[in-house]
């Protein structure tokens, strides 16, 4: 096929150095972005006077066509196009002549396609938010469901002090609610339009960058035309942003996959969300969860992948920024497909309280509250905190808990231990007690849930 570009020089490109150029078979997936971009270009051109009305009107048609056959398919992409702007440019010239060839007036494939990367992630990533926010909703209803689940808090992965499933579970919620806002962020900064930049000096024509940027619902223009056609920071801002979503989503299937063996019990993954072992008959293995930490990794890399592609770069477009497709396609098809599995696991996930409950009277976790005990009656922290810990050691020794020590043992140990010790050593109690903002006392928790319902209810934030 006769390149577009065929002029400057006579020899054909090779077929290795021709596939190994060609972006058609990742790009192509932008042919909506793309034509979108260039029926505001053709429009543009024609308010502007470069070009007839009746032309950009007939290059407009003919781009419908082509988005038409392609959504229905009656067009395929041709492997051999170079890339999704030079076939849709084309297939232009095919169906409508020579008019199509003044498509590309004042324009490059530079700011071109930094424009489609742009307009294709700013959906991508109002997609991925509803997807996170779906997310939410669901540890947000797991939540509501088990504010009186007490188990065990950890600290080092031992035992700490009593919370409930719902505390536990928010931290999620709060820590999906920051990704949503830096995917906002991202989203917003991102949404300048490039297109008008052209090569990389902008253009002698009297474009109107503006009215371009205003049809597309872009915020305004970039402002310096070669750091609008090499300027990548949006999809490595939009990568860390999802790495960091990864984090969380890896950090959360690591706790579902303790939770949900034999040795902790306190979670029971649907059928629908497990697999089983092709030889041991007793296995439920949380598959899902293990794919979404792996994958976490694939994230991190197609991170590390750009911003290593960027850092030589001299101004202004260089080929090797072609390669920020692949990995800001990979990461959103990734992290789309964690959350699609990762929202309705957490939703149909059954919670064994018993077990979690049981689980919490054992580990001393309990053992922070005596000391605050002891202190609210007037001894200094630090001394209570050494008194329980000997507390602590001679119940180990004994094989027994805080519960099980008498009045008469605690009195030995301190005149300040009354009766009301029990109570106040009762899980309930270290639970219900907690009475700081942000704790897992039950004002707290149901404050947290508020909180985030109406973070959900408010579609302001959902740009
Ligand atoms: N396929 C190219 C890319 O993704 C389009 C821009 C090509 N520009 C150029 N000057 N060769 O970056």
């Amino acid at each position: 096929m006769e390149k577009m570009w065929a002029g400057r020089t006579e020899g054909a490109l090779s077929r290795e150095a021709d596939d190994f150029n060609s972006s058609i078979h990742f790009d192509s997936r932008m042919y909506r972005q793309d034509i979108a971009g260039s029926m505001e270009h053709a429009t543009m051109l024609a308010v502007c006077g470069i070009i007839e009305e009746q032309e950009s009107e007939q290059i407009i048609d003919g781009l419908q066509g082509i988005l038409d056959d392609l959504d229905s398919g009656a067009l395929a992409i041709d492997p051999d196009a170079e890339d999704i702007h030079m076939f849709v440019e084309a297939e232009l010239t095919k169906r409508i002549g020579d008019v199509g060839k003044k498509l590309h007036t004042s324009r490059s494939r530079n700011d071109q396609v930094a424009l489609d990367i742009r307009l294709y992630l700013r959906d991508e990533i109002r997609e991925i938010r509803a997807l996170i926010r779906d997310l939410i909703a669901a540890v947000c209803e797991q939540a509501e469901k088990n504010q009186d689940a007490i188990m065990p808090g950890y600290t080092h992965l031992q035992r700490a002090q009593p919370i409930t499933f719902a505390q536990h579970l928010l931290a999620y919620a709060m820590m999906l609610r920051r990704d949503d806002g830096r995917l906002s962020d991202a989203a917003a900064r991102m949404n300048y339009s490039p297109l008008g930049s052209c090569a990389l000096a902008g253009t002698t024509y009297p474009i109107d960058r503006m009215f371009v940027a205003r049809q597309l619902g872009f915020s305004g223009i970039t402002e310096n035309s070669l750091d609008g056609v090499s300027d990548r920071d949006f999809c490595v801002e939009l990568l860390s942003a999802l790495s960091l979503t990864m984090t969380h989503l890896s950090r959360f299937s690591e706790e579902i996959i303790l939770w949900s063996s034999w040795e902790f019990k306190f979670v029971e993954l649907d059928d629908a969300y497990t697999t089983g072992s092709s030889i041991m008959p007793q296995k439920k293995n949380s598959d899902m969860a293990e794919l979404v930490r792996g994958k976490t990794g694939r994230v991190y890399g197609d991170l590390i992948a750009l911003l290593t592609v960027l850092k030589g770069l001299p101004l202004a477009y260089n080929k090797d920024m072609q390669e920020d497709k692949e990995s800001v396609f990979d990461a959103v098809d990734t992290v789309k497909m964690c959350l699609r599995v990762f929202a309705p696991m957490i939703r149909t996930m059954r919670v064994n309280k018993p077990n979690m409950y049981a689980a919490a009277q054992k580990g001393f976790l309990n053992a922070t509250d005596l000391a605050d005990y002891l202190t609210k009656k007037g001894m200094p922290f630090r001394t209570a905190y050494k008194l329980v810990g000997g507390l602590v050691a001679d119940c180990i020794a004994k094989g027994k808990t805080l519960e099980d020590v008498s009045l008469a043992e605690y009195r030995a140990a301190s005149e300040l231990f009354d009766e009301d010790v029990y109570a106040e050593i009762s899980l309930e109690t270290c639970v219900g007690k907690r009475v700081s903002a942000g704790s897992t006392g039950p004002e707290s928790v149901k404050a947290q849930i508020r909180s985030v319902q109406e973070f959900l209810q408010n579609e302001k934030d959902f740009y």
